[in-house]
């Protein structure tokens, strides 16, 4: 049988997409998708981080808890890929061990590693390109607060980084608009805009946060400095794209607002937006716990 990863929102058909958004609702639902109260009894997910996480790692591990399975967390000095086993060699002798592998890392070549010679399946805990776990929450929140995608206006305002790829890849897959409004030199990677326009995904990629807002029934930004990033100039470039009351006011009235986190208020994004009535923040969070679900669920049953 084909090994199930779960890579990027490009290597995924639009069904399977929609399929693990269905099995996490349906666990958000308290329901019973496969059948069983503990569906991965006995398995075991190994997590990999080379960053810092809090999300990632407690929704990981309390999903794969709650479905019955166990978890190991390896920090960079908890293995050998620190000093120099190679990834390749690493999945080899997990696929001995457990189950599935998540990883966190900044180079998206050690995914593809990892997923090339592990035997079970790798799923993307974030890298430098791309956070597709994220995004699948991110979708199922819009969802359930507002229904289809389809149609609607996104608009990124701020870094276009690895959860802005992510979200343009999303865009090629749910039939909505996808405005990223960034820094001329912040701009999301030709190859994932092509990638989504080539599939029919409506991408505009835009300077003027106040334009790119016009009319959006979501609004998204993140953090000015990405894990990893130690480019000094940012705050100064991306200060303008800043998500406060006055750029929510040009959205739609019941336009929602959404942040990955960890927020650095008072940067990217203002108290009065995290706090307010159009922020879904903390449902958003919420939802990596259930999309987790639908993930770790997808690959292993
Ligand atoms: N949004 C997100 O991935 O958060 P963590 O870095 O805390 O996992
Ligand atoms: N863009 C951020 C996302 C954190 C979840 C980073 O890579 O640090």
């Amino acid at each position: 049988m084909t090994v199930r990863h779960f890579l990027d929102l490009d290597r995924l058909d639009t069904a399977t997409v929609r399929r693990i958004l269905d099995l996490g609702a349906a666990y958000k639902a308290g329901g019973q998708p496969h059948g069983k109260v503990r569906p991965l009894e006995g398995r075991i997910l190994a997590m990999i981080f080379e960053k810092p996480s809090t999300r990632t790692r407690v929704s990981f591990e309390a999903g794969m808890k709650q479905l019955g399975g166990d978890v190991i967390a390896l920090s960079r000095t908890d293995t050998q890929l620190g000093r120099g086993e190679t990834v390749a060699d690493t999945a080899r002798v997990l696929s001995r061990y457990v189950d599935a592998i998540m990883i966190r890392t900044d180079d998206p070549q050690k995914l593809d590693d990892l997923s090339a010679y592990a035997t079970v399946p790798v799923i993307n805990g974030l890298t430098d390109i791309s956070h597709p776990c994220q995004v699948m929450a991110d979708i199922l929140t819009y969802e359930e607060h507002r229904g289809p995608l389809a149609g609607k206006v996104v608009t990124w305002s701020g870094d276009g980084n690895n959860v802005a790829a992510s979200w343009i890849q999303a865009a090629a897959h749910f039939g909505f608009e996808m405005r990223v409004a960034c820094p001329p030199t912040l701009c999301p990677t030709e190859s994932v805009v092509a990638w989504a326009r080539d599939r029919g995904g409506n991408v505009v990629i835009a300077h003027d946060p106040a334009a790119a807002v016009a009319g959006a029934d979501l609004v998204l930004t993140d953090t000015w400095v990405s894990m990893g990033c130690a480019d000094t100039d940012r705050p100064r470039l991306l200060a303008p794209f800043q998500v406060n009351a006055a750029l929510m006011a040009k959205a739609k009235p019941d336009a929602l607002f959404m942040h990955c986190l960890p927020a650095h208020r008072g940067e990217e994004v203002t108290d009065e937006v995290m706090d307010g009535p159009q922020s879904v923040v903390w449902d958003e969070a919420e939802n990596r716990l259930h999309v987790q679900k639908g993930i770790l669920t997808w690959c292993l049953l």
